[in-house]
């Protein structure tokens, strides 16, 4: 089958077509005929090992010592199952799907393997394979941080800083879902875009910073790495949460050992793949609460192409990688 791998961590040409002999599943793993994959921070950070600050030696053990352990990226894919293990009872070929391996990778590829007790889902039948392959990895990210970590509640005010990122135009709509006030924080040639996606009000971050507006929210929550518990402490409202999605090591630091007043919080961490979370995405989907923002799509021979557009920067939401050919 026609796959995209990489053999050392590198620039956006360190992905090669390859032809490469496809996966058989085991006794609980479903076969999937990829119709599409994305271009996540998280496939950019493996392919890059760009890692923040204080985490090298982290993503050296994460993803391999020498070189990447899994050569095939693709964090979250959609596609329809083509075979299924002996003990597989949750999946039949035939069923559309959606799944969010995370770390495990795979999606670069005709065809990608996953545990049925793994993250998969079935697809909602009105999504595109594109805006399917698109909910996991911003949403579930999203939900997990706002929903899970953060307790969002009907009221609350919100402030979204990278909200036309992947995570923050998930964190946005998803937040609007729940009930708050929305701003998003964002550079001028995507606030247009914010406003689309449902954000009250949008802040651009090149001409003003959003903490000396003296507006007060809930819940802050970072997916730029740019935000430090000082810097936003007194924008947040007593009880207030700044979710750190993304942070360096040092941003961490801070944030433990910051003196916090009045019940704010600071809280980071990692948001795992779920298959719950992936049903509940699906019905966002259905309902349309939750449309990923797709800015542009490339065949999967292009997948060097796509990760050279997200390193361009200021792109706009997903980076859809779509699987066109068929084989036998
Ligand atoms: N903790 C976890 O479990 C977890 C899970 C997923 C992702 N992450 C991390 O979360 C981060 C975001 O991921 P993503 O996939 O959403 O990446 P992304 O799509 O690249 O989004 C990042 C956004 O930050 C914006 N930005 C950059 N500088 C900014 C600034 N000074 N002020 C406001 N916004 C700014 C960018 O906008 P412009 O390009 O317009 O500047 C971009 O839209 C990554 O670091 C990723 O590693 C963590």
């Amino acid at each position: 089958m026609l796959a995209i791998e990489y053999e050392k961590y590198g620039m956006p040409n360190v992905l090669k077509v390859r032809d490469v002999p496809k996966p058989v599943p085991g006794k609980t793993d479903v076969l999937v005929r990829v119709h599409a994959t994305t271009v996540t921070s998280g496939d950019r950070l493996a392919r890059s090992l760009d890692m923040p600050a204080g985490f090298g030696l982290i993503g050296r053990l994460v993803f391999g010592v020498f070189g990447p352990r899994r050569r095939i990226l693709g964090t979250e894919f959609a596609g329809e199952v083509r075979a299924v293990g002996s003990r597989v009872t949750n999946f039949k070929p035939g069923d559309e799907v959606f799944a969010f391996p995370g770390a495990g990778f795979g999606g670069y590829a005709q065809y990608a393997i996953i545990g049925q007790d793994k993250a998969i889902a079935l697809k909602p039948a009105d999504l595109s394979y594109s805006q399917a392959a698109a909910l996991s990895f911003g949403g579930g990210t999203a939900l997990n941080f706002l929903r899970d970590k953060g307790h969002i509640k009907s009221g609350d005010r919100v402030l979204v800083i990278g909200a036309a990122g992947i995570v923050g135009s998930a964190a946005v709509q998803l937040a609007k879902h729940f009930g708050a006030h929305v701003t998003g924080v964002c550079h001028t040639g995507s606030l247009e875009m914010v406003h689309s996606i449902g954000a009250d009000e949008v802040i651009d971050y090149t001409t003003t910073d959003f903490a000396v507006t003296g507006a007060t929210y809930d819940i802050i929550v970072d997916t730029s790495g740019t935000a430090t518990y000082r810097k936003c402490e007194n924008s947040l409202r007593e009880n207030g949460r700044l979710l750190l999605v993304s942070a360096n090591l040092w941003q961490l630091l801070g944030m433990v050992f910051a003196r916090k007043k009045r019940g704010k919080k600071a809280i980071g961490g990692y948001a795992p793949e779920r298959a719950e979370d992936l049903v509940f995405l699906a019905s966002l989907a259905e309902q349309g609460k939750f449309t990923p923002y797709i800015d542009r799509q490339f065949p999967l021979e292009h997948a060097a192409k796509a990760h050279a557009f997200f390193e361009s920067g200021h792109k706009k939401g997903s980076i859809v990688i779509t699987v066109e050919k068929d084989i036998a």
